[in-house]
């Protein structure tokens, strides 16, 4: 392990935020990567994948729900609402409240991957002819404010996937105060959050019987070989996924089978047999805890919808200030 006094010199041989990131959390107790890194166009493919995986259930679980809800919430919302996507990746699940929402005055799906946002609006320019579409490229973590746009309906924000779930409980209030400040006042927040706490369902879902989900968190190691001159040895590291029951979140990691030494950018790390590095975190807030953290970013609940097993919920929250 490098010492603390030798990371700040560590840190300035990496001249990106992927290579600071990696350099920084490979040299904590318990090595760690932060999940943004996990989505490179491969990584995007491959969660991808995930979601059309039979233990995944999250995805399918928030299709029906919006099947279900999007009609209220475009009544909610109004006419010539503007639609305003966070982290829309493939915009799978747009379609449902496109179709729903009456006049809907545009479409502005905010991605870090301008490949994926082209394919994406190509796609639902095609189907929705006349709705505006203005994608932004960004990473919504970072960005301060919408692009300026002029309609008279309300603002809907559109956050599905449980993708709040990769925030730890402060973190998702500092997200959710953010798109609150972004989307303006008399904005709407529509969020999709998975509630489950079973662990003999939550953990297929993370360590698929096809080896998706392995495939996907060992696509990092590839990432940090090829933009990091890294030396990671792929089957020297194993995929698992561990529930932790107190802090109610799955967390993804990949153990090394055996004793090794890695190099990144030019600095070496020792690897113990059996440890690991910790590369995603999944937290599982159930509605009386999500609730209560939207309540303190600035939104009032309006409305909650769940699936039939009871495992997914989609909220929608009105802004309180
Ligand atoms: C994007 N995010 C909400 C997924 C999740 O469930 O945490 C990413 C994922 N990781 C493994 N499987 C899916």
């Amino acid at each position: 392990m490098i010492s603390l006094q030798s990371t700040h010199a560590l840190l300035d041989t990496a001249d990106t935020a992927f290579g600071r990131d990696v350099l920084f959390g490979l040299s904590q107790p318990q090595k760690q990567v932060p999940c943004t890194w996990l989505y490179d166009h491969r990584g995007a493919e491959l969660f991808e994948d995930i979601t059309l995986l039979p233990e995944y259930y999250p995805t399918r679980a928030e299709v029906r729900i919006l099947e279900r809800s999007a009609s209220l919430m475009a009544h909610f919302a109004g006419p010539q609402a503007t639609l305003v996507e966070f982290g829309s990746g493939s915009s799978r699940k747009t379609p449902l409240l496109l179709s729903a929402l009456e006049s809907p005055a545009a479409y502005v799906p905010i991605d870090i991957s301008a490949q994926v946002l082209l394919e994406s609006v190509v796609g639902l320019q095609g189907r929705f002819p006349h709705i505006r579409m203005n994608p932004l490229v960004a990473d919504f973590h970072k960005l301060k404010r919408l692009p300026g746009m002029k309609s008279a309906g309300r603002r809907l924000g559109f956050f599905p996937g449980s993708t709040v779930g990769n925030c730890g409980p402060e973190e998702a209030v500092d997200l959710l105060g953010k798109f609150a400040r972004m989307l303006g006042p008399d904005a709407l927040l529509a969020v999709g959050a998975d509630a489950t706490q079973d662990p003999r369902l939550l953990l297929p879902a993370y360590d698929d019987s096809r080896g998706v989900t392995a495939a996907f968190n060992h696509n990092l190691l590839w990432r940090i070989n090829r933009e990091l001159a890294g030396t990671f040895d792929d089957v020297g590291f194993r995929h698992e996924a561990r529930y932790d029951a107190v802090r109610q979140r799955v967390e993804m990691h990949l153990v090394s089978r055996h004793a090794q030494r890695v190099q990144v950018l030019g600095h070496e790390f020792r690897f113990a047999r059996g440890e690991s590095i910790h590369t995603e975190s999944s937290y599982k807030f159930g509605p009386i805890k999500f609730q209560a953290l939207a309540k303190r970013a600035g939104w009032t609940p309006l409305a909650l919808w769940m699936d039939d097993a009871s495992r997914f919920t989609v909220y929608l929250f009105e802004r309180s200030f």
